[in-house]
């Protein structure tokens, strides 16, 4: 038998390790070789790509989904001071943002369950000045859309969603990042669709993929593939103040063989999913809500709580002792009014968003990446188990 010093596995499995392909390479390579590394035919493509993929009328690629929720608040007219109601079980990006764009973030609480911002506090918290809805797919469930909607069609609000989870999400046979004005996604290195950095903003109207795309890039009339390419030469005139946001085609050559991958990567995420389920289905810890019928889940994370209470072991100390298997784990999220810049500016406090707090202090995400193999799934079951059945 095993002893109970040695390490569940020799080698540490990196957390949200992306799963890369030849593909990638070859095409990174292809890129680096046409001399033409910057945004181009690939991002084209890789806009393309993604507009049919989500069943969109128009998609703008950007260097992160921060630059898409950035990008995204200002082309939907919103105006300093209008405030925005967003989740607290975000990444600061997501607050950032709204920040960035000069507008006055508002947080409601989550449900429990789903760990989505709940319907019945945003409507308490619309006043006067609410501008825009910002739901965030946590983990990959979708939100409740059909409630978020008719807030924001009853009370007149922009529904700008934050899609950083949600690649392959659905509700109600609808895809996510299509039921607002936009739809903001990621391509961060741990995402279900990785450039290294990278998002996109998908959205409805012309007028705004055009804005979008010249505040991308510095606020300039052509972009700088049409300014150099064998058309020749291009006058551009700055009619905005815009931004550095753009995409590289070195980045979309990676996405667009992640996004012929999708559906493989989903169902492999998937069965990962399931196989945690089933394996800590007796311990105790609280595992994630199972998916609903009525959604196609993303499996972007897998995030459990562990309540001191009933595991014996504090959320803190559970954390480490995966590191000392070798096992890479995640938080997400630390609820957002529990950093002192938002206590400071805002004066949140955690006490008022008691789920999202409950939830941040308790919360684990175990690797769940298309990258784990067999053995690295059970090495992670493996770990969990040693830690909570010692306590
Ligand atoms: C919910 C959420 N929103 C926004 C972001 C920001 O994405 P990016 O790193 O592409 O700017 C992230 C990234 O982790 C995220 O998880």
């Amino acid at each position: 038998m095993e002893s109970m010093t040695a390490k569940t596995r020799e080698k540490f499995l990196v957390f949200g390790a992306p799963a890369l392909g030849r593909e990638e390479i070859e095409e990174v390579t292809a890129s680096l070789e046409s001399g033409w590394l910057g945004t181009g035919p690939k991002v084209a493509r890789f806009e393309e790509d993604f507009k049919r993929y989500k069943k969109s009328p128009y998609a703008v690629a950007v260097n992160s989904c921060t630059a898409a929720l950035h990008l995204s608040m200002l082309a939907a007219g919103l105006k300093p001071g209008d405030e925005v109601i967003t989740t607290p079980m975000t990444f600061c990006a997501t607050i950032n943002a709204i920040i960035h764009a000069g507008l006055t973030p508002v947080v409601a609480d989550v449900d429990p369950v789903t760990m989505n911002i709940d319907p019945a506090d945003v409507e308490k918290r619309i006043t006067t000045r609410t501008r825009a809805i910002l739901p965030v797919h946590f983990a990959g469930r979708a939100c409740d859309m059909e409630a978020l909607t008719k807030l924001a069609r009853d009370n007149d609000l922009k529904l700008i969603e934050d899609c950083a989870h949600a690649i392959e999400t659905e509700y109600r046979g609808q895809k996510t990042g299509t039921f607002g004005d936009f739809g903001c996604f990621s391509f961060y290195v741990t995402k279900n669709v990785v450039t290294g950095e990278g998002g996109m903003v998908l959205t409805q109207r012309e007028q705004d993929a055009a804005r979008i795309k010249m505040l991308a890039l510095h606020g300039m009339s052509k972009d700088a593939w049409r300014r150099f390419s064998d058309d020749g030469y291009k006058h551009y005139y700055v009619v905005e103040c815009g931004f550095k946001y753009n995409m590289m085609d070195i980045q979309a050559a990676i996405g667009i063989h992640q996004l012929a991958r999708i559906e493989a990567n989903w169902q492999r995420r998937q069965e990962v999913w399931q196989r945690y389920q089933e394996a800590f289905a007796e311990l105790p810890i609280v595992c994630p809500a199972a998916a609903e019928a009525e959604s196609r889940h993303a499996y972007h994370l897998y995030t459990m709580l562990i309540d001191e209470s009933e595991a014996g072991i504090p959320r803190d100390e559970f954390l480490s002792a995966m590191t000392k298997e070798n096992i890479g784990v995640g938080v997400h999220y630390l609820s957002i009014p529990e950093h002192p810049y938002y206590q400071e500016r805002f004066g949140w406090q955690p006490e008022d968003y008691p789920q999202a707090r409950r939830i941040g202090r308790q919360t684990v995400s175990l690797p769940l990446s298309a990258k784990l193999n067999e053995e690295d799934v059970e090495d992670v079951i493996e770990a969990v188990k040693k830690i909570i059945l010692r306590y």
